[in-house]
Protein backbone atom coordinates (compact mmCIF):
# COMPACT_ATOMS: atom_id res chain seq x y z
CA UNK A 1 0.00 0.00 0.00
CA UNK A 2 2.77 2.02 1.03
CA UNK A 3 4.57 1.36 -2.26
CA UNK A 4 1.56 2.13 -4.71
CA UNK A 5 0.91 5.14 -2.81
CA UNK A 6 4.64 6.45 -3.28
CA UNK A 7 3.71 5.51 -7.11
CA UNK A 8 0.99 7.81 -7.62
CA UNK A 9 2.82 10.55 -5.85
CA UNK A 10 6.15 10.42 -7.83
CA UNK A 11 3.55 10.39 -10.66
CA UNK A 12 1.52 13.39 -9.98
CA UNK A 13 5.14 15.03 -10.13
CA UNK A 14 5.47 13.58 -13.60
CA UNK A 15 1.95 15.07 -14.61
CA UNK A 16 2.78 18.87 -13.61
CA UNK A 17 5.85 18.56 -15.04
CA UNK A 18 4.16 17.30 -18.98
CA UNK A 19 1.28 20.21 -18.40
CA UNK A 20 3.52 22.79 -17.33
CA UNK A 21 5.48 22.02 -20.96
CA UNK A 22 2.10 22.19 -22.51
CA UNK A 23 0.56 25.19 -20.91
CA UNK A 24 3.22 27.21 -23.40
CA UNK A 25 1.54 26.27 -26.33
CA UNK A 26 -2.07 24.83 -25.84
CA UNK A 27 -2.88 24.29 -29.26
CA UNK A 28 -0.40 21.53 -29.09
CA UNK A 29 -1.81 19.39 -26.73
CA UNK A 30 -2.49 15.74 -28.26
CA UNK A 31 -3.71 12.88 -26.39
CA UNK A 32 -3.83 8.98 -26.36
CA UNK A 33 -6.67 7.91 -24.90
CA UNK A 34 -7.70 4.48 -23.24
CA UNK A 35 -3.67 3.43 -23.44
CA UNK A 36 -3.98 0.46 -21.51
CA UNK A 37 -2.27 -2.13 -23.30
CA UNK A 38 1.47 -2.71 -23.94
CA UNK A 39 0.81 -2.43 -27.61
CA UNK A 40 -0.87 1.09 -27.55
CA UNK A 41 1.46 1.90 -24.61
CA UNK A 42 4.52 1.60 -26.51
CA UNK A 43 2.93 3.00 -29.66
CA UNK A 44 1.92 6.27 -27.81
CA UNK A 45 5.20 6.63 -26.02
CA UNK A 46 7.39 6.48 -29.56
CA UNK A 47 4.55 9.20 -31.25
CA UNK A 48 4.39 12.96 -30.61
CA UNK A 49 0.84 12.51 -28.19
CA UNK A 50 2.00 14.72 -25.23
CA UNK A 51 -0.95 13.52 -22.89
CA UNK A 52 -1.59 9.77 -22.28
CA UNK A 53 -5.04 8.90 -20.49
CA UNK A 54 -5.65 5.74 -19.06
CA UNK A 55 -8.13 3.09 -16.41
CA UNK A 56 -7.02 1.49 -13.55
CA UNK A 57 -9.02 -1.38 -12.25
CA UNK A 58 -7.87 -3.92 -10.00
CA UNK A 59 -7.80 -7.43 -11.79
CA UNK A 60 -5.20 -9.57 -12.96
CA UNK A 61 -1.92 -9.63 -16.26
CA UNK A 62 -3.30 -12.16 -18.47
CA UNK A 63 -3.23 -15.77 -18.15
CA UNK A 64 -1.88 -14.88 -14.09
CA UNK A 65 -3.70 -15.65 -11.01
CA UNK A 66 -3.12 -14.74 -7.46
CA UNK A 67 -4.75 -11.46 -5.83
CA UNK A 68 -5.99 -8.69 -7.91
CA UNK A 69 -3.12 -5.99 -8.63
CA UNK A 70 -3.87 -2.72 -9.86
CA UNK A 71 -3.75 -3.07 -14.24
CA UNK A 72 -4.71 -0.85 -16.48
CA UNK A 73 -8.41 -1.85 -18.38
CA UNK A 74 -11.35 -0.09 -18.17
CA UNK A 75 -14.54 -2.09 -17.03
CA UNK A 76 -15.82 -4.05 -17.65
CA UNK A 77 -12.51 -5.71 -18.62
CA UNK A 78 -10.74 -7.14 -15.60
CA UNK A 79 -7.66 -8.07 -17.33
CA UNK A 80 -4.50 -6.81 -18.92
CA UNK A 81 -1.53 -7.15 -20.47
CA UNK A 82 -0.20 -4.06 -18.84
CA UNK A 83 -0.01 -3.72 -15.05
CA UNK A 84 -0.03 0.02 -13.45
CA UNK A 85 3.47 -0.80 -12.00
CA UNK A 86 4.84 -1.38 -15.86
CA UNK A 87 2.61 1.45 -17.28
CA UNK A 88 4.37 3.80 -14.42
CA UNK A 89 7.81 2.05 -15.27
CA UNK A 90 8.02 2.58 -18.95
CA UNK A 91 6.43 6.69 -18.95
CA UNK A 92 9.16 7.35 -16.16
CA UNK A 93 11.80 5.85 -18.14
CA UNK A 94 10.61 7.64 -21.50
CA UNK A 95 10.51 10.94 -19.52
CA UNK A 96 13.76 10.06 -17.87
CA UNK A 97 15.49 10.13 -21.21
CA UNK A 98 13.68 12.24 -23.41
CA UNK A 99 13.33 16.35 -23.56
CA UNK A 100 9.69 16.06 -24.58
CA UNK A 101 7.78 14.84 -21.63
CA UNK A 102 4.81 12.91 -21.98
CA UNK A 103 2.06 13.83 -19.45
CA UNK A 104 -0.37 11.22 -17.55
CA UNK A 105 -3.90 11.14 -16.64
CA UNK A 106 -4.95 8.67 -14.18
CA UNK A 107 -8.56 7.35 -14.01
CA UNK A 108 -8.50 5.39 -10.99
CA UNK A 109 -12.26 3.37 -11.73
CA UNK A 110 -12.80 2.30 -8.26
CA UNK A 111 -11.77 3.11 -4.60
CA UNK A 112 -9.83 -0.30 -4.21
CA UNK A 113 -7.57 0.13 -7.23
CA UNK A 114 -6.72 3.84 -5.46
CA UNK A 115 -6.03 1.91 -2.39
CA UNK A 116 -5.97 -1.82 -2.25
CA UNK A 117 -5.63 -1.98 1.58
CA UNK A 118 -9.20 -0.51 1.70
CA UNK A 119 -12.34 -3.03 1.77
CA UNK A 120 -14.10 -3.80 -1.43
CA UNK A 121 -16.90 -1.72 -2.02
CA UNK A 122 -19.81 -1.89 -4.52
CA UNK A 123 -19.01 -0.25 -8.15
CA UNK A 124 -20.85 3.25 -7.84
CA UNK A 125 -18.64 5.96 -8.32
C1 LIG B 1 1.41 26.96 -31.10
O1 LIG B 1 1.40 25.77 -31.87
C2 LIG B 1 0.93 25.95 -33.18
C3 LIG B 1 0.87 24.57 -33.83
O2 LIG B 1 2.06 23.86 -33.68
C4 LIG B 1 1.88 26.89 -33.94
O3 LIG B 1 1.40 27.11 -35.25
C5 LIG B 1 1.92 28.22 -33.18
O4 LIG B 1 2.86 29.07 -33.80
C6 LIG B 1 2.31 27.99 -31.73
N1 LIG B 1 2.23 29.26 -31.00
C7 LIG B 1 3.17 29.65 -30.15
C8 LIG B 1 2.92 30.94 -29.44
O5 LIG B 1 4.20 29.01 -29.95
C1 LIG C 1 -4.91 -1.56 -27.01
O1 LIG C 1 -5.52 -0.32 -26.70
C2 LIG C 1 -6.02 0.40 -27.83
C3 LIG C 1 -6.55 1.73 -27.31
O2 LIG C 1 -7.44 1.56 -26.24
C4 LIG C 1 -7.08 -0.42 -28.53
O3 LIG C 1 -7.54 0.27 -29.67
C5 LIG C 1 -6.47 -1.77 -28.94
O4 LIG C 1 -7.48 -2.58 -29.51
C6 LIG C 1 -5.87 -2.48 -27.74
N1 LIG C 1 -5.18 -3.67 -28.18
C7 LIG C 1 -5.32 -4.84 -27.54
C8 LIG C 1 -4.51 -5.96 -28.08
O5 LIG C 1 -6.06 -4.96 -26.56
Amino acid sequence: MMLLLFAVLSLSGCVVKGEAEIMRNLTTVTWAHAVNNKTYLEAALSSEISMLEADIVLGQINGKSGPPIPIMAHPPAATSDLSLADFLTAVSQYNNVNSKQKGVKLDFKSIEAADPGVAPVPHTI
